[in-house]
Order: C-alpha cells, then structure tokens, then sequence
C-alpha cells in the first residue's frame, strides 16, 4: 500500500468519525469502520455494528462475528484476504434495523470505502445489505448462494450470521456459500488454490 493509498484511507477514516449526517452517530459510541484488510479481494458486508462492535470500534467481533470469523477460517481466509464493514458504520439503539435514511445517508462513506479497497467479490450477509444493494426485500432462501456478475464484479447474498445464531439449519448452507465465494477468488487467481482437504 503505497503513501498515496494510506492518506487517501486516512481521510476517509477520519471523514466516517467526523460524519453526523444521521441520528445513529449521536447514540453510538464508536464509528466502526472495518476489519481485515483496507485492500482486499473479498468485502463482506453486513448490516450495523452490534453491541459489542459499538464498544470495541471493530466489526463482527460480537457473537455473530465469532461464527463468521470461524467460517472464514475454516475456509483458509487469512486476515489480508478480506475487508468486513456494514452498511452503516453506526449502532442502531436496541440492535433494530437501520433506516432507510440512515442507510442512504451512510452509503456515500461506503461507496468511498469500495473504491478505496477495489475488491472483486462482494459478499452481502442479510436482507439489509441485500436490500440496500438491490433496492428490494430478499426471500434469503431463493437470493442466496449464487453469483451475481456485475461489471467484472462477483456479488454474492448469504444469511447473515446472527440468523445462524438463531437457527442452527442456516450455518450449513451459509458454511457452504462462503466455500463458492473461496473457490470464486482461487479461480480469478486472487487467493492460493483450494487446498485438497477442502474438496473431500
Ligand atoms: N452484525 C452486523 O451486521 N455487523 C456487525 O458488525 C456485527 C453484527
């Protein structure tokens, strides 16, 4: 990552902290922006900091990041392989969706924040990210799994991981879209060759 890169990051970091565009920056306690990689070939996107990610500034660290992290794991991600943000970068009080302002306001940030990391597959966790990209409520079971190509862009939909948490059925197809999404990035040459103990 060259000078250029990190003072362009440093800016967009810095414009996220300072951003009190909606009513969610008021009651959160921290801006949470991301984890991973700020250049990376895989962005995982889910819907709003939890609890936890409010505290600690990092997101998917809470419960439902515990399942993605060892998903991710299980599949051979390394931490320069991924960059993980949220739709919006503030807690909603009380866990509850984010508005539709509130997204839109917080779109212009991660719009910046896509042209900053320049991955190739994007990986939607939930019907608000959904939603916020597609302009429609999914039925998850019938969006996800399977890729959307989108001007050299692959996009994805999956369940997002605090579903899992309620539903123990939703971990293996969720196990299992995020396999399509690691043998996606070895086929475009972006991450090593699945090793053979992924294939058996
Ligand atoms: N849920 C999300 O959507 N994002 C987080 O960062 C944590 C929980």
């Amino acid at each position: 990552m060259d000078r250029e890169f990190l003072e362009r990051w440093k800016a967009f970091e810095e414009e996220c902290k300072a951003c009190s565009r909606c009513p969610l920056r008021a009651s959160a306690s921290k801006t949470v922006i991301y984890r991973g990689c700020k250049k990376a070939p895989l962005m995982i996107i889910g819907e709003g900091p939890g609890n936890v990610e409010d505290k600690t500034g990092i997101p998917f660290v809470g419960p439902s990041g515990y399942l993605l992290q060892n998903a991710l794991t299980a599949w051979g991600f390394k931490d320069r392989d991924f960059h993980i943000c949220n739709i919006v970068k503030c807690h909603p009080p009380e866990n509850r969706r984010p508005e539709p302002s509130e997204i839109s306001q917080c779109k212009r940030l991660l719009a910046t924040q896509f042209r900053l990391v320049e991955p190739r597959v994007i990986l939607l966790c939930g019907s608000t990210a959904y939603e916020a990209f597609y302009g429609e409520r999914p039925v998850m079971r019938d969006v996800r799994g399977r890729f959307d190509e989108k001007k050299g862009y692959y996009i994805m939909t999956t369940y997002h991981p605090a579903a899992l948490l309620r539903n123990d059925r939703l971990k293996i197809p969720m196990f299992e879209d995020l396999g399509k999404v690691r043998a996606k990035l070895s086929e475009l040459a972006l991450m090593e060759p699945l090793s053979p103990l992924h294939h058996s």
